[in-house]
């Protein structure tokens, strides 16, 4: 589903990725590890067109996507979510589900000119999936609060419910977990298995090693801009090198 070969980023004078190749298929869960800084928050930048790589190809459902700016990009099925929930405060959950549909400046205003009835039928769509979504995640009842009203484990879920909004076929999840306690530990691992189940080809970054164990098929371990391993869980944590490399690093 995602596929990407080579993919190399400097800021400054430092390679912070270094010809990184990843591959996530329809309906798999791969883990993405590795200490803090190994550049794992980049390399989803990069998938997502948020960061452009210097180099390296990227290729999602069978077409090339390197060039194509992040909203496109979401449009094509490609979701995230962000290491920090990154809720617009002001508004309530509910409105930051149906905005997170047409980021793009100016799109709402030049549909709504050129396509009236449309572009209100569409709405009406989003706000009935919005309220679907808030129900899965467990805040239906929150449909109307504003996102600051929430416990930070909360923000993390509609930013996941946010994610959700476009019915992507690929979905890159920053940390979904930290900062998330108590029942909302459950709803989010419960959500995460039933896109997965649905055939959501899924990447998780996340230093949970219990909910990796958990949700993940299989991992790919970063450190230092490169990918150094790629295997099952338990392979990789059983392997010392890669232990003292992630808590040796912390
Ligand atoms: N916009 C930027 N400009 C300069 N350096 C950056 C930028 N973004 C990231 N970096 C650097 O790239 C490296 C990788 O950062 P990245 O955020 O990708 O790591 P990470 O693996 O996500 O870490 P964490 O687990 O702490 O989230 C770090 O050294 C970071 O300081
Ligand atoms: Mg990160």
């Amino acid at each position: 589903m995602l596929s990407a070969r080579g993919l190399t980023k400097r800021f400054g004078g430092v390679v912070v990725a270094q010809d990184l190749d990843i591959d996530i298929a329809a309906g798999e869960v791969v883990a993405l590890i590795g200490p803090n800084g190994a550049g794992k928050t980049t390399l989803f930048n990069m998938l997502t067109g948020f960061t452009r790589p210097d180099r390296g190809t990227i290729s999602f459902a069978g077409r090339s996507i390197e060039g194509l700016a992040s909203h496109k990009r979401a449009r094509l099925g490609l979701a995230r979510t962000w290491q920090r929930p990154r809720l617009f405060e002001s508004l309530t959950l509910l409105d930051n589900l149906i905005i997170a549909e047409r980021e793009y400046p100016g799109e709402r205003l030049r549909s709504l000119l050129l396509r009236p009835a449309q572009t209100l039928q569409a709405e009406a769509r989003a706000a009935v999936q919005a309220r679907v979504l808030l129900e899965r995640v467990g805040l239906a009842e929150r449909a109307d609060a504003l996102a600051t009203a929430l416990s930070y484990g909360q923000q993390k879920l509609v930013g996941l419910a946010r994610a959700l909004m476009n019915d992507g076929r690929c979905i890159l999840l920053d940390e979904p977990m930290a900062g998330v306690e108590g029942r909302t530990v459950e709803a989010m691992k419960t959500v995460i298995r039933e896109e997965a189940r649905a055939g959501k080809a899924i990447c998780i970054v996340e230093h949970n090693i219990g909910f990796i164990r958990d949700i993940c098929d299989r991992a790919v371990f970063m450190f230092n801009g490169r990918i150094v391993a790629v295997g099952a869980i338990e392979e990789l944590l059983a392997d010392k090198r890669l232990t003292a490399l992630y808590f040796g690093a912390h």
